[in-house]
């Protein structure tokens, strides 16, 4: 008997079951970009799963398990993003270097909301290393991904530096300290789920790590952020995911399944109303800094 169930449309693939023993039945060397955030072994509650295990260091051999599997999927000059909370990330870190090379130790920092640590520096921010196989030969679509460059050219400063001044350049490839709002509420990729990712942060990684018709695999999607991201920019996707809850989100968000066993998949509803009785602002007409509140 097989440990998952398979959906799957023309491009996207969902897999219905455990990271560990699905990777191992996918063919090696087939993926061109993976993007893991996996539980992170703090206490979450995934639908019917508590991400907690019984030591550290049971957490970090069972994350060897997965990145080892991983690895042996990825193409030679393919890439490998890991996110993990920021007290496991040194230990994957000093794994990851010994079996792949790691281009760069990326902070996703984010707004913060709600109560803030009173007694110590609460955490706002996410590690994410970025590895590839082969340092020499990996993709990095640095064209397409570039940011305004503030200092210098906004204030159209003339480098007399350079043999012949010039003005500084008004583009430049993002560093690695990266500021994305979480996903709120109010937004329109909200889905019910702890700890979703916000579709632009997938929207930088699989433009710069992938190009068009390229394999992208997800092995802890969650919500299929990545998924849904790799299908907007047209990749192909392989999602993995244990809880039949954020399967079912998987399936409709990658337009795979209407109807599952009989229910109709349907996004969360959601009520703009106050508790006040005044209806709130859709986020699509809040200012940037109303929608980071
Ligand atoms: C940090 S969340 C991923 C969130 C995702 N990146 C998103 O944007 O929605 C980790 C996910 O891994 C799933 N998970 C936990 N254990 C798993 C396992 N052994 N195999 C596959 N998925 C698992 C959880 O149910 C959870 O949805």
């Amino acid at each position: 008997m097989k440990d998952f169930k398979v959906y799957d449309s023309e491009h996207h693939t969902i897999y219905h079951g455990d990271a560990i023993k699905t990777l191992g039945v996918l063919p090696r060397e087939s993926v061109d970009l993976i993007f893991a955030d996996p539980p992170y072994n703090i206490g979450k509650k995934y639908a019917n799963f508590v991400d907690k295990w019984p030591s550290d260091e049971d957490y970090i051999e069972w994350c060897k398990k997965w990145l080892d599997a991983c690895i042996a999927l990825l193409k030679p000059h393919g890439s490998l993003y890991v996110m993990a909370s920021t007290q496991s990330m040194p230990f994957l870190d000093i794994y990851l270097r010994s079996r792949l090379t790691i281009l760069s130790r990326i902070i996703w920092r984010y707004d913060s909301s709600g109560v803030q640590a009173q007694n110590y520096f609460g955490s706002m921010y996410e590690p994410i290393l970025h590895c590839v196989k082969d340092a020499k030969n990996y993709v990095f679509n640095a064209d397409v991904i570039m940011v305004e460059a503030k200092t210098g050219a906004q204030r159209k400063l003339i480098d007399y530096r350079k043999k012949v001044p010039a003005v500084y350049n008004s583009r430049k490839v993002p560093g690695n300290v990266w500021y994305f709002p979480r996903v709120r509420y109010r937004m329109a990729e909200y889905e019910e789920h702890p700890t979703q990712k916000p579709e632009v942060l997938l929207e930088r990684i699989v433009a710069a790590s992938s190009n068009e018709d390229d394999l992208v695999l997800d092995p802890f999607a969650g919500t299929f952020t990545t998924c849904a991201v790799a299908k907007k920019m047209k990749r192909r996707s392989i999602g993995i995911e244990l809880q039949e809850d954020y399967v079912k989100i998987g399936l409709r968000r990658l337009g795979i399944l209407s109807h599952y066993n009989g229910e109709k998949l349907c996004p969360p509803e959601k009520s703009y109303v106050r508790k006040n009785g005044k209806p709130q602002i859709p986020s699509n007409q809040l200012t940037l800094l109303e929608r980071n509140e």
